[in-house]
């Protein structure tokens, strides 16, 4: 695992150098404050100082890459990731088009937006919100089969006029099954006489107990098409992610997962990337899935060149040597030689797997051995 110097190690703590110094002398090693220890000992420090270490990354158990743990001083507050659920026609496509229009930055930078599979919203109060424009709840399956978690929280939008239909059901379940918060919108509250009740009975059959029902699940009445109560919508998704308290530390190497990728005729392989933790520079070298390169270029989802996405913010990058898949994780590396052993690594790991689904299908490991 990397090594941090003692005095980063303060300075992540807020405490003072020759006090860091102190402790690791009473566990017995000696060392100055320019000089390096291990993550075990790092950790071993922090817990004396009384801090707790962060879970280390999937990333880092995986490779025994960057090994450095975030601890709780590194971690600032980071945007929701949210997912627009919901039965077919009901209203997603159009309500998250409606929640982009209420961007205070893309109005700003002209308006021209960009369609890529996510996309950040910053409200009139200046906070930020991430949506994850999934096509369809496969690529949400998909993810979650990769072990890819990436999204804090589902709206469910569902038809006023149509009620909870089957795919509604199948957005309830994903939610459940990812065991993050749903927040339902009921969509179409423009329309002539539709049963609000009816709606919620329906979610209750399905154990969504809205707040109006004495559960906890919060229940906004929307209209995509005439822009009503979008702002409770917002209200209602930074509340939530207040009770979950997110957060991130953005001072380390990035890390995310892919959200979809192509191959762009001019601009090679070009993948839609969420940043998770720290942040993500352009001339960072990154490995995403199996694939690796430099970021050669950056652009948000207004089509702004970037030079850097922090925690919570997607943004297309370019550089690198192939399409990666949608859910792979992606991470910064140091140099080309941990980039081009991760890489190899992770393609071991695919063969292998591909090589035991064979396996599996023409009988057991045994029975290939004996
Ligand atoms: P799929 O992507 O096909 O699953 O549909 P979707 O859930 O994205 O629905 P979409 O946004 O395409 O809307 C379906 C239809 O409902 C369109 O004709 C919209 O104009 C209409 N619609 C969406 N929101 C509202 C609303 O708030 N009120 C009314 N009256 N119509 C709406
Ligand atoms: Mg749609």
């Amino acid at each position: 695992p990397e090594a941090i110097t003692v005095q980063e190690l303060a300075n992540r703590m807020a405490a003072r150098g020759g006090e860091v110094v102190k402790a690791l002398f009473r566990m017995g090693v000696m060392a100055t404050l320019t000089q390096t220890i291990d993550a075990d000992t790092a950790e071993l420090v922090v817990n004396e100082f009384g801090h707790r270490v962060k879970r280390v990354s999937e990333a880092d158990v995986e490779q025994g890459l960057t090994g450095t743990a975030d601890i709780d001083t590194d971690l600032q507050v980071r945007a929701p990731v949210v997912t627009i659920m919901g039965h077919v026609d009901h209203g997603k496509t159009s309500l998250l088009d409606a929640l982009r229009k209420t961007d205070v930055a893309a109005r700003e930078a002209g308006g021209i937006t960009q369609h890529i599979g996510a996309y950040q919203v910053t409200i009139a109060g200046g906070q930020k919100i991430t949506f994850l424009d999934t096509p369809g709840h496969e690529a949400f399956t998909a993810m979650r089969a990769r072990g890819a978690s990436v999204t804090d929280m589902v709206v469910l939008v569902v038809a006023a006029d149509d009620g909870v239909m089957p795919q509604t059901i199948e957005a309830i379940h994903h939610a459940k099954a990812a065991n993050v918060p749903l927040i339902v919108a009921v969509n179409k509250i423009d329309k002539q006489g539709v049963n609000l009740d009816r709606v919620r009975q329906e979610l209750l059959q399905h154990e969504i107990v809205v707040e109006s029902l004495g559960g906890d699940t919060q229940e906004i009445q929307v209209s995509a098409l005439k822009g009503t109560n979008l702002d409770k919508l917002q209200e209602a998704i930074l509340l939530q992610a207040e009770v979950l308290d997110l957060k991130a530390n953005p001072d380390r190497a990035a890390e995310g997962t892919v959200i979809e990728s192509k191959l762009d005729k001019g601009r090679g392989p070009v993948a839609t990337v969420l940043v998770q933790k720290g942040t993500l520079r352009q001339g960072d070298l990154v490995v995403a899935g199996a694939e690796w390169g430099r970021v050669r270029a950056m652009l948000d989802d207004k089509g702004r060149q970037v030079k850097e996405a922090g925690p919570s913010l997607p943004v297309e990058i370019l550089g690198l040597s192939g399409v990666p898949t949608a859910g792979e994780t992606f991470v910064a590396v140091e140099n080309e030689s941990r980039a081009r052993e991760i890489s190899e690594y992770r393609q071991r790991v695919a063969r292998d797997k591909q090589a035991a689904a064979a396996g599996a299908a023409r009988g057991t490991l045994a029975d290939m051995m004996a």
